[in-house]
């Protein structure tokens, strides 16, 4: 492997702190212009994190969570079992009111609080601390295999030379190594495959133009820069052979959120006859969720349209402005999920659910 390739897909993006009492990550809001490596020391900190996106990306922000709540459990000073788990359940649900949509964030919330649960009964807090350690470690480590699994089913679905689209960023910053939906380009990249990769770049807080084709130019795979309304006329060209995006939670029928504007997207695919693909983890998969509508969508501060990255506010300050940060992409747009345990067509309801058959 390349070692431009690597040093992306090998980012540490978020980590546990040396001292284990604290989380480090790398603030996205400040890239592509500057790697900046932040300590998150308090729950207030660590919420901010999440809250303003410095880590973001669905499966960063269960990775992340989890490290959270280790590095705060060891800074929970008693001996008191109750006690214990107590302070860790009122961090655990504030955490998990940072942000809404991607339900990684409380799925590996709940994985450390069912840590707790086992620990009912030998109530020694070290053998506690020492699972909760191995408990968030198993997170972020199974999420490199599986996003290491995904990246190989999905570039079994493209073939050398092809022009792709991508909305957002599902890469090695949202993720873990190669990323869900960018991970096909860089393994295709590993493998010697070339790919044009055209890049919304995703307004309003721009992760495909920050991020993704950040990510892509440093590990040396060609990537164009679009405005999100350039869609159409790239698909029309001839350009695209087919779409990937990642998502934030899919309900049970196949219905997938992802970053806003990700259903337009699929709209345009559809009637280019281009196939459209959503990359993510069986952790991103909510089966209590029956379809989309049950996905609460986030709703973000409206000064993200009108004044972010810009010298002057692009709006009388008072135009109203709605600013949901995700949409829901229907399953009848979607050509194939892909996960770690495999791809699943339509019926999605059926396919889907026959990942987790064998579960329990
Ligand atoms: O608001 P963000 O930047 O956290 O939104 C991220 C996305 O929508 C990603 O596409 C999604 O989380 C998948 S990341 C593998």
């Amino acid at each position: 492997m390349s070692e431009e390739l690597t040093k992306v897909t090998h980012i540490d993006n978020v980590r546990l702190g040396d001292d284990e009492r604290s989380v480090v990550i790398i603030d996205q809001t400040q890239l592509p212009n500057r790697t900046e490596y932040l300590t998150l020391r308090t729950v207030q900190e660590m919420y901010d994190a999440i809250k303003l996106l410095k880590v973001r990306g669905a499966p960063a922000i269960g990775i992340c969570a989890g490290y959270c709540m280790y590095a705060l459990a060891r800074q929970i000073d008693t001996d008191d079992f109750d006690y214990f788990v107590t302070t860790f359940c009122r961090y655990k649900d504030y955490l998990n009111s940072s942000r809404p949509t991607a339900v990684n964030l409380s799925w590996a919330l709940n994985r450390m609080d069912r840590v707790l649960d086992r620990g009912q009964g030998d109530e020694d807090l070290g053998d506690v601390l020492d699972a909760l350690g191995d408990e968030c470690r198993a997170i972020h480590r199974e999420d490199i295999e599986m996003c290491r699994a995904i990246s190989e089913y999905g570039l079994s679905l493209l073939k050398d030379g092809d022009g792709l689209l991508t909305h957002c960023n599902a890469g090695p910053l949202a993720t873990s190594r190669y990323g869900t939906a960018l991970g096909p380009m860089f393994l295709g990249k590993e493998k010697g495959m070339e790919f044009h990769v055209f890049s919304d770049e995703t307004r309003p807080l721009l992760q495909g133009a920050r991020l993704t084709s950040y990510e892509l130019q440093k590990a040396g795979i060609d990537v164009t820069l679009i405005c999100d309304n350039m869609a159409s006329i790239v698909m029309k060209n001839g350009w695209i052979n087919a779409c990937l995006v990642g998502c934030d939670r899919i309900a049970a029928n196949g219905d997938a959120a992802n970053k806003i504007g990700t259903s337009g997207v699929a709209i345009l695919a559809k009637h280019y006859g281009i196939p459209f693909y959503v990359l993510g983890p069986t952790s991103t998969i909510d089966m209590s969720c029956a379809t989309g509508d049950d996905i609460e969508i986030e709703l973000r501060d409206p000064e993200e349209i009108k004044n972010k990255f810009y010298a002057e506010p692009q709006a009388l300050a008072e135009v109203k402005c709605y600013n949901p940060a995700f949409d829901v992409t229907d399953h009848s747009l979607i050509t194939a999920i892909v996960t770690e345990k495999g791809i699943c067509y339509p019926p999605f309801s059926d396919s889907l659910a026959a990942l987790f058959a064998g579960d329990k």
